[in-house]
């Protein structure tokens, strides 16, 4: 008998309090490569946090994080950006004077560790992944919102990440252009973890095989998208969702 493939990522019982607040709260979670994981939760719930606590953004205050046998409960972001864990923010921390290729480009060399003409190699590949192949000379200050998340999404996957971290990247968007950023993250599963976090079920429901929710710094579901999705108990605690979006999907 073969043993079952170790997880990619293993998340054991992670708490943040700020003062008395316990904004995640013993959270456990696995994660294996090609797994693309949605999740969801009111505001407050403690999703950000999460993957802030996942990135390195902010330090567990209990539990451990082991990336594929390793203990990296301790090390800062971007040391763990360049152990394989990269997180694209909900607002784009870009360098706007930078040129598109130069902010990807400094991440494929900072993040992935490649030599320059790898990184080149690497950069133009990373902007055809998202879309932004025709645009790699223009500054970043100067692109519209869509291109934006298209250029956060860019740098963190330059990086190559086994763990990628989204968080409401599909935020402010039209709806053809969050079709648009699904087709985008459907090209990224391969080889590696997703976990997006987004307020818009339908985006995650086209993407994600998986679904977590969390309420009050707990995880309170966890499993395939479709069962998760469909009970009622969700239904209550997220009340982020109007019933005609929960109608609809
Ligand atoms: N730096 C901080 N200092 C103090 N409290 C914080 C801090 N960051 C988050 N919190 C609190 O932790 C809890 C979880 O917040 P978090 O931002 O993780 O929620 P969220 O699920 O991402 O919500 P949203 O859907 O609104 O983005 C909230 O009560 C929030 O006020
Ligand atoms: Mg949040």
């Amino acid at each position: 008998m073969t043993a079952p493939e170790p997880a990619l990522l293993q998340v054991h019982r992670v708490t943040k309090r700020f003062g008395a607040i316990r904004a995640v709260d013993a959270v456990d979670l696995e994660l294996r490569i090609g797994e693309s994981v949605g999740l969801i939760g009111p505001n407050g719930a403690g999703k950000s946090t999460l993957l802030a606590l996942l990135s390195g953004d902010l330090r567990v205050s209990e539990g451990e994080l082991t990336l594929e046998g390793r203990d990296v409960s301790r090390m800062p972001a971007h040391a763990r950006v360049v152990a394989g864990i990269a997180r694209a923010a909900q607002i784009p921390q870009t360098f706007a004077r930078l040129s598109v290729h130069d902010n990807v480009l400094l991440s494929a060399m900072f993040g992935a560790r490649l030599h320059r003409r790898a990184a080149e190699d690497w950069c133009a590949h990373v902007l055809g992944l998202v879309g932004l192949g025709d645009r790699s000379d223009d500054q970043a200050g100067a692109l519209g919102l869509l291109d934006r998340k298209r250029l956060e999404l860019a740098k963190a996957v330059a990086a190559s990440p086994r763990v990628l971290l989204l968080d409401e990247i599909a935020a402010g968007l039209t709806e053809p252009e969050v079709e648009t950023i699904m087709d985008v993250v459907r090209g990224l599963q391969e080889g590696r973890a997703i976990v997006w976090v987004e307020h818009i079920p339908a985006a995650l429901r086209g993407t994600c095989t998986r679904l977590v929710v969390m309420d009050k710094g707990v995880k309170t579901h966890d499993g395939p998208f479709a069962e998760v999705w469909a009970d009622k108990r969700l239904q209550e605690i997220y009340m982020g969702v109007p019933d005609d979006d929960i109608a609809a999907h």
